[in-house]
């Protein structure tokens, strides 16, 4: 992982209450299933499903309650939920839990159903590459559902030890489908804290040459979303700053301009 990156996961690799997971409150998968039967969604018994970042298991507690499958993935990138995970599920042998970061995804087989909730939200700097894996391991006719924020243009807030990604819907459509991925369907889970946007997206079959070419177009939207992020923060710093000009002495403001290293 780039040392950069490293330092947007610091929160997934420290201890952290369930609850602090889904906005201070343990809640079951209600919401998610619900809008996953809205958009057409089922699992059959004889599925592989893949859940990127199960948290506590709630998606599959819910889901197990009202479907079957062959094998259920949880995917982890933090070690001790993890484990946690495995205790909970070590009677349950169709439960596979990998310690793994999902832009180094690496599966023993390929899925039907992916699912990953509340997390795609948190991918550094977007969620461009997990997208490509995620079409590298979908069984042609599988679907991967995820939920994600839709904004009016693209935004990083950064937080203290993670980032929390606002897409422009032009943005992640392009990374969809450079990814060999299609929109099949779009939706809405209703959380406590509010709406947010759900993506059901199918596989389409793309030539190795297109996707070597696709590869090297995302990591240039990629940069350029970054670019335009990170613009667009200077601009409105500026702008706050500006406001606060005329209150501040001047000793203050030269300081400021010296270690900011900027003329006015
Ligand atoms: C906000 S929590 C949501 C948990 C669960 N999906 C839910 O909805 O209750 C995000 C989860 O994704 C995991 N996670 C974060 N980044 C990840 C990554 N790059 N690869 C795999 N898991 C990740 C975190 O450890 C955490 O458990």
């Amino acid at each position: 992982m780039a040392s950069s990156s490293r330092n947007w996961y610091k929160r997934w690799s420290t201890k952290e209450e369930r609850e602090g997971l889904t906005w201070g409150m343990v809640i079951d998968g209600t919401q998610f299933y619900e809008a996953f039967l809205k958009i057409g969604c089922k699992i059959d018994e004889t599925d592989i499903v893949c859940e990127v970042g199960s948290g506590y298991g709630r998606i599959f507690d819910t889901f197990s309650r009202k479907f079957s499958f062959r094998r259920w993935y949880m995917m982890e990138i933090n070690p001790e939920r993890c484990e946690r995970l495995r205790q909970k599920y070590k009677n349950d042998s169709r439960v596979v839990v990998l310690c793994q970061n999902v832009d180094f995804l690496e599966l023993p087989e390929k899925f039907d159903v992916g699912i990953s909730t509340l997390t795609f939200k948190h991918l550094y700097p977007d969620c461009s590459t997990a997208l490509f894996n995620v079409s590298r391991y979908m069984n042609k006719g599988g679907f991967f559902v995820f939920d994600i924020i839709i904004s009016d243009k693209d935004r990083i807030a950064f937080e203290e030890a993670n980032i929390i990604n606002y897409y422009a819907k032009d943005t992640l459509k392009e990374f969809i489908n450079l990814a060999g991925l299609v929109i099949e369907e779009e939706g809405v889970v209703d959380y406590p804290v509010g709406p947010r946007n759900l993506y059901r997206l199918g596989k389409r079959t793309l030539s190795t040459s297109i996707l070597k070419r696709n590869e090297l177009n995302r990591k240039i939207i990629s940069l350029q979303r970054q670019c335009y992020v990170l613009e667009d923060q200077i601009v409105r710093f500026y702008n706050v700053f500006k406001g606060i000009r005329e209150s501040l002495p001047d000793w203050v403001m030269r300081r400021i301009m010296r270690v900011l290293q900027i003329s006015w």
